[in-house]
């Protein structure tokens, strides 16, 4: 089972990178770090077929058997390098694909919005955006051990086990033949 993970912040050093970083050591998944991928802005043009961060992004998650995708929350949403990213996609590479969805906020009882914002879009992609959702703030994070304390790594667990529920199910009814 290949799961991606998509790191949607756009700060280095964010928590962001760091949450996507604890799930990567983790499980073993692979991530693509929108901090450190040179995503072009969005414009519809031909040339950026040929983008090879363009071409890598639609190869990884074409092929990729579910995503775990991370945002932090900027002003009620998700990063605008987030959408950007996601305009490049499409139900070609999300169709039926299950999307474990996590926020990364401020704290003051924030995420929420972002997590509906990913939700919707997810929907706009025809992707399959699983139940489970979590929202990690700052408190939840481990910064000595750049990671996760324990509840939030058992939050995150819960929703891996989940999303990997989805995907064998997904498989096993062979979703994409359905359609
Ligand atoms: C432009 C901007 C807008 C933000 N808006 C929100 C918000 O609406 N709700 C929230 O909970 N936190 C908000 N925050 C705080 C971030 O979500 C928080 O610092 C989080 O750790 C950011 O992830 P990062 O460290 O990967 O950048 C905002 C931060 C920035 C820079």
């Amino acid at each position: 089972m290949k799961i991606l993970v998509i790191s949607g912040g756009p700060r280095k050093h964010g928590r962001t990178a760091i949450a996507a970083r604890f799930i990567e050591r983790t499980y073993g998944f692979h991530t693509l770090d929108l901090s450190v991928m040179e995503m072009p802005m969005y414009t519809g043009e031909e040339d950026q077929t040929t983008n090879p961060f363009v071409k890598s992004l639609r190869k990884s998650v074409l092929e990729a058997d579910a995503i775990v995708l991370l945002s932090p929350e900027y002003h009620s949403a998700m990063s605008g390098a987030l959408k950007n990213t996601l305009d490049f996609l499409s139900g070609t590479q999300f169709l039926h694909k299950p999307v474990g969805l996590i926020a990364i906020a401020g704290g003051g009882k924030g995420g929420i919005n972002c997590l509906n914002n990913m939700r919707t879009v997810m929907r706009g992609v025809y992707a399959n955006a699983i139940p489970c959702q979590l929202v990690l703030d700052p408190s939840t994070f481990d910064y000595d051990r750049d990671g996760l304390l324990k509840e939030a790594a058992e939050q995150v667990d819960k929703l891996i086990e989940e999303l990997k529920m989805y995907t064998r199910i997904g498989k096993e009814v062979n979703v994409q033949q359905l359609i």
